[in-house]
């Protein structure tokens, strides 16, 4: 969603903050702009791609200081005027702003009913003018945007500029903002990610926070006004190149990344020798996981799906019950929150409102929540305190890939440690850790040898509609694939348990249907034969994801074998010919691969 840069210090601001909207690009935006510091405050947005805000810039603009927006529209529609930064009537204040200020209708009204003409429909423009007003009563410029907060209700991550002061005011409640130190230069940021060129070490803000950033400092405080200490963060070398290299979009790039993710991931977790795994991070002693009396998993989109596969893995290899929920229905339904159990917020981005609600809400209640998160230092892992890092490296495509692929690993690795801490045997544990190791490459060997895929697309890309088919482990990967297919291509989609389509979806089937059926080698496989044979009798065409050598093959039209591999962590093999097959089929309907239309990368409105 909406995304935030600012540069503060000797150089041309300008260059900073475009390639800043290009490295935010990846979060979904509809509209873009900056402001920047040029004696008077210079200000140029529009509608549109990055590129069609870079054509209307002029040749050069001289200023040191300024900020930058991309805009997802939530208040307003997507016009001009609606696109940050807004300006005071007077043009000497200018400010960009991510989140949602709930009072908004009623400040617009007072403010109209003062003569105040708003030049815009969003919630944001109220502030700027009420930043306004202060400074002309005479307050400072700090001082000024904590009074206009106090009177706003809602969340914001939020950056102003001033025409007559040299600095640029930043501030945090519920929308992430880090600042990137520099020498004689300073940086603001909604996530890490268009920092990362710059410098490695941020100031990661807390909600409540406000900071005055000029060329050479960095003053934090509270709301309140208590001036505080803050915590230099270095960051990580991400083992991922946050550019997209030689391929033609994201979404490919990440999908072949995947074998070398999940080394990342895997590495160092998974001992062979005690057939165990060890995600360190969670802090859970082996004592503490023998008493959990249930797991509960959280999570949206490609996360749920995550979770659901997860939810099965604990189940199977601990005999814990578990349950996947999702997040954003959780805490409306004033969940019990049961104090032993553990809860895993699932989460690429580690900023997802829904998902940050519901941590907050089993917090509240006294339970014990732990992050699985792939962004270092965001949000989610913040509040989670402890949990397990999925290290896909940085993932930019909207429709998550090898996210997904780690956090079934995490989850999975997980399922080994709470199983070994309680019943799950050395023995088997070991032929796990031994088959798991071997998925990187694996994965390599698919990748290379990917099937028919073409076929596949050509099969569905005039469908009306694509039913998805899984059982057990894999009825979550029929979702994952079902989700990319819809997002990317926009072709409606339905996943269903493979046992259910006869109670419903087996309606939708006529001659030619597409009905892509995921169906390793495992105890429910002749069950799924058995709905293969359903949807034949029908005249659907069967598209089959199977294990390599498996005779299942030929119950399919269009049969891509993946490597085999134990069957509770065939997921992270069987997900990526979906992965594939979506990709392949937007490409061919000319659809925005990497930026589907709507649909954002981080989502953080509720
Ligand atoms: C958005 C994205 C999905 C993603 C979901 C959860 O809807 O478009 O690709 O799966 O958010 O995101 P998270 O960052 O919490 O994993």
């Amino acid at each position: 969603m909406c995304g935030i840069i600012g540069y503060i210090g000797q150089q041309p601001a300008t260059p900073f903050l475009m390639q800043g909207l290009n490295r935010l690009e990846y979060r979904g935006y509809d509209s873009s702009g900056i402001a920047v510091r040029n004696g008077s405050l210079e200000i140029h947005k529009c509608i549109g791609k990055i590129n069609d805000l870079e054509s209307i810039l002029p040749d050069s603009i001289e200023g040191t200081t300024g900020i930058a927006h991309t805009r997802w529209a939530t208040h307003g529609g997507v016009t001009d005027a609606n696109a940050h930064p807004h300006c005071s009537e007077n043009g000497k204040i200018a400010l960009v702003h991510n989140g949602i200020i709930e009072n908004a209708r009623s400040l617009r009204t007072r403010l109209e009913k003062e003569g105040i003409h708003l030049k815009s429909e969003t919630d944001s423009e109220a502030l700027v003018h009420l930043i306004d007003r202060e400074l002309s009563n005479g307050a400072k410029p700090l001082t000024a945007v904590r009074r206009t907060l106090k009177k706003a209700r809602g969340t914001w991550g939020l950056c102003v500029v001033f025409e007559d002061h040299d600095m640029i005011i930043c501030a945090r409640n519920g929308s992430p903002l880090v600042i990137g130190i520099g020498d004689g230069e300073n940086w603001i940021a909604s996530d890490t990610l268009p920092l990362q060129s710059y410098t490695q070490q941020v100031i990661l803000l807390d909600d409540g926070d406000l900071a005055v950033v000029t060329s050479d400092g960095i003053q934090t405080s509270r709301f309140d006004g208590r001036s505080t200490d803050s915590t230099v963060t270095t960051l990580e070398d991400d083992w991922g190149e946050a550019d997209i290299g030689d391929f033609p979009h994201f979404m490919l790039k990440e999908i072949h990344e995947q074998p070398e993710a999940l080394r990342q991931c895997i590495s160092g977790r998974l001992v062979l020798k005690d057939g165990n795994s060890r995600l360190g991070g969670l802090g859970i002693s082996p004592k503490k996981l023998q008493k959990i009396p249930h797991v509960r998993l959280l999570g949206c989109g490609t996360s749920l799906h995550a979770c659901q596969v997860g939810r099965i893995a604990i189940e199977h290899l601990a005999r814990v019950p578990a349950l996947a929920h999702v997040s954003s229905e959780f805490r409306h339904n004033n969940p019990v929150i049961e104090t032993n159990a553990l809860h895993f917020a699932v989460s690429q981005s580690g900023e997802t409102a829904d998902t940050l609600a519901a941590v907050k809400e089993i917090q509240l209640k006294g339970g014990d929540v732990r992050g699985v998160i792939n962004v270092v230092g965001s949000t989610i892992a913040r509040q989670c305190g402890h949990g397990c890092y999925i290290h896909s490296g940085p993932e930019q495509a909207v429709a998550s890939t090898k996210a997904f692929t780690n956090m079934v690993a995490a989850l999975s690795m997980f399922a080994i440690q709470i199983g070994r801490a309680r019943n799950l045997s050395q023995v088997r544990g070991k032929e796990l850790v031994r088959a798991f190791k071997k998925i990187p490459e694996k994965i390599e060997h698919y990748l290379k040898n990917q099937g028919p895929i073409q076929e596949a697309v050509d099969c569905i890309k005039d469908a009306k509609s694509v039913l998805f088919l899984g059982r057990g482990v894999s009825a979550p990967v029929a979702r994952e694939g079902a989700l990319k297919l819809m997002e990317i291509a926009y072709i409606p989609c339905l996943a269903y348990p493979a046992g259910e389509m006869k109670h419903g979806p087996i309606a939708l089937l006529e001659e030619g249907s597409p009905v892509v059926v995921i169906a390793p080698n495992d105890s429910l496989k002749e069950k799924t034969i058995s709905s293969i044979h359903e949807c034949r009798a029908r005249g659907a065409k069967i598209i089959l994801i199977h294990e390599e050598g498996d005779s299942i093959a030929e119950e399919a039209d269009i049969s891509i074998p993946v490597p085999s591999t134990e069957s509770i962590l065939s997921p992270m093999l069987t997900v990526v010919p979906l992965q594939l097959i979506a990709y392949e089929t937007a490409l061919q309907l000319g659809c925005d691969v990497d930026r589907p239309r709507n649909l954002a990368k981080s989502v953080t409105v509720e």
